[in-house]
């Protein structure tokens, strides 16, 4: 598949009948432009990640955990935009059914109008990708991980795997939630850190608040912790936590508003692979056009996501992946093997 048409198929599945989708509930998660950013990394991911593990036959059961789901739908400024939210996205591009898409939500509302999204679009929209089986968890996804760990375990006989997203937007994971997903079962997670409302606002307060330390897997207070210039500190940090818990291989993809109080990084961390995670060059080249979108202004991001093609076109890195794009029914993606060594 071509590039270019790759990249527009994401920036596709975050609007595509987001208005008739949003009309199903008056509830909404409130967004702004920049945060569309993730989400074309998430679509990228998702449909990455199910592309090259349909055909593993080690992993027999693929599984989809959204630990802060969300309500379905955003909205952002006062006009009528809006997007899809991360749970459909990822039902929309994932090239597999999963066994089980598992969304955790703890605000009731969001988690209802949730729930009469995905009711409304598994039962009207054919070109979504319905599990085998789905669920809204109303609860905090603290406690709740390890509840979905332990029933994945209980109830897949087969090889599997899972693909997790974690939106934070204050330090709502914390480290032990993380934990629960590692070291088994094997799973790919995107992680979003935000490195610097929730994180560089609090690192350099002495001592470091407990909140804070609780999303670290170390104790903050017996780092060497520096007095400014903490934001790459703290994101290394939370790198090496991902690495010593079994994902060494990573992807940051950085989006800073160049306003001083507004970024954040999302972590894509899987394991190492024998031979190589042919799809983290899939994010590598999303990473490199999301970074070169941010660097304009949210006039760009919009015309970006609303206009297509010209403003689109010039965001585009310089070299193709056309090669690197396992398309499900190249033989490449039949011969891929290098998932298999696990
Ligand atoms: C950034 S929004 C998620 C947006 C979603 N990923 C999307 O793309 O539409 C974070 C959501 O997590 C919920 N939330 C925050 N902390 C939570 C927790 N500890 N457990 C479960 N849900 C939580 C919030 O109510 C909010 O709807």
């Amino acid at each position: 598949m071509d590039s270019s048409e790759y990249i527009k198929k994401r920036i596709q599945s975050l609007t595509e009948n987001s208005e008739e989708i949003r009309d199903q509930s008056p509830i909404t998660n409130d967004f702004d432009s920049w945060s569309a950013l993730k989400l074309i990394l998430h679509s990228a991911a998702v449909n990455m990640y199910t592309t090259v593990l349909e055909n593993n036959s080690y992993f027999n059961d693929l599984y989809y955990i959204d630990a802060l789901a969300g309500s379905g739908v955003s909205t952002y400024g006062d006009t009528e935009s809006c997007f899809l939210g991360s749970p459909i996205i990822a039902a929309k591009v994932a090239q597999e059914p999963f066994k089980k898409m598992y969304f955790i939500e703890y605000d009731q509302e969001k988690a209802d109008a949730l729930e009469t999204r995905m009711e409304y679009v598994f039962s009207t929209h054919s070109d979504v990708q319905e599990p085998e089986d789905w669920e809204v968890i109303r609860g905090d996804a603290n406690d709740e991980i390890t509840n979905v760990v332990g029933e994945i375990w209980e109830e897949s006989n087969n090889g599997f795997n899972y693909y997790c997203f974690i939106d934070n937007q204050e330090l709502n994971v914390k480290w032990e939630a993380i934990e629960a997903l590692t070291p088994k079962p094997w799973g790919d997670l995107l992680i979003n850190l935000p490195t610097a409302s929730a994180i560089g606002r609090n690192a350099t307060m002495d001592p470091v608040p407990q909140e804070l330390n609780d999303f670290y897997c170390v104790d903050l207070n017996e780092q060497d912790l520096p007095d400014s210039d903490i934001r790459p500190v703290m994101k290394q940090l939370y790198a090496d936590c991902l690495a010593q818990n079994g994902r060494p291989v990573q992807r940051v993809t950085n989006v800073d508003a160049n306003v001083g109080s507004y970024e954040y990084d999302l972590i894509y961390a899987t394991r190492n692979i024998e031979g190589g995670n042919d799809y983290i060059e899939v994010v590598d080249y999303v990473k490199k056009f999301i970074e070169d979108v941010h660097a304009g202004d949210v006039d760009n991001i919009l015309n970006v996501l609303y206009d297509g093609q010209a403003s689109f076109e010039q965001y585009l890195p310089s070299e193709d992946i056309d090669d690197e794009i396992p398309d499900t029914r190249s033989e490449r993606d039949e011969n891929q093997t290098s998932l298999d060594d696990f």
